[in-house]
């Protein structure tokens, strides 16, 4: 190939295109020309389906309407990014293993029975599950697993705060970071106002505390996490994946 040709973007397919995320993952694919969008994909009786998805994100138009089949659209796709609904999970993932192409779920609070359908997926495809796709997140998951192992002897507990419309509760989140510190570990949620998400784990041990916290202050850190890794996971082989892969995090296990 000529040196000098420019590499054509990878061809994306969004679902979840007309939500708060796909939204923000619309507006600020412009900073990504790396990736361009062949699909966006919205539930079967959205308000958003023929509309220019570019409009629906808020911004000129793209060219690109929304329509409601991820099949139709996969043969083109090179990777699929997920931030839709827990109750379609299931369909994606089996629509992207049979298509074989790279998927990255976003979608959170979907039922832990799919466990043994991801790990099949995942010998067939490139599967990222990240619950939550922003950097700052990503490393207090692994600030999490190192304090956790480093005070045994402390009791640990974690409080999320999203806003009135999040469905699941505890946040996927929430779940990971407790998945990380590796023992039962409460969880409180709250829901109230316009909170795009807030993480605090806290150890206590005797005589002292530990507090970690993590404000989403913009949607777009999630958005501009999920282009970056869904670049990263194109070329990545069959084999499951987490966002502390995608940012080369080895810190334990
Ligand atoms: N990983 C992360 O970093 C991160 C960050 C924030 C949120 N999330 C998660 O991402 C998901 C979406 O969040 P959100 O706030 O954007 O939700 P939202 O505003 O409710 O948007 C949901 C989107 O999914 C579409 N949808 C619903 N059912 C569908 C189906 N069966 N097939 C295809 N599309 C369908 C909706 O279409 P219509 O409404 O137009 O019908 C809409 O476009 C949630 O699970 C949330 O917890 C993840």
């Amino acid at each position: 190939m000529n040196p000098c040709e420019p590499t054509p973007p990878l061809r994306a397919v969004l679902i979840g295109a007309s939500g708060r995320m796909g939204r923000a993952i619309l507006s600020t694919a412009a900073q990504f020309p790396a990736l361009c969008f062949v699909g966006a994909i919205a539930s079967p009786h959205s308000a958003a389906l023929g509309s220019d998805s570019g409009v629906v994100a808020g911004g000129a138009p793209n060219y690109l309407a929304v329509t409601g089949s991820l099949e139709a659209l996969l043969p083109r796709a090179q990777v699929v990014i997920d931030f839709s609904a827990a109750s379609a999970t299931q369909g994606n993932l089996r629509a992207c293993r049979l298509a074989l192409k790279p998927l990255l779920i976003g979608t959170t609070g979907f039922p832990s029975g799919l466990e043994s359908e991801f790990a099949a997926a995942a010998r067939e495809i490139p599967l990222l599950i990240a619950p939550n796709t922003s950097p700052g997140v990503t490393l207090l998951t692994e600030l999490t697993r190192i304090a956790a192992r480093a005070l045994p002897g402390f009791t640990a507990g974690i409080t999320e705060t999203h806003h009135r419309e999040k469905r699941d509760a505890p946040s996927g989140t929430a779940l990971s970071l407790a998945a990380a510190i590796g023992v039962e570990t409460p969880i409180a949620s709250v829901r109230e106002g316009e909170v795009i998400g807030e993480h605090t784990v806290r150890f206590a041990g005797p005589g002292e505390e530990l507090v970690l916290t993590h404000r989403a202050l913009a949607r777009d850190i999630f958005a501009r996490g999920a282009l970056t890794a869904a670049l990263w996971l194109s070329s990545r082989p069959a084999g499951r994946y987490q966002m502390r892969d995608v940012m080369g995090f080895k810190t334990v296990t």
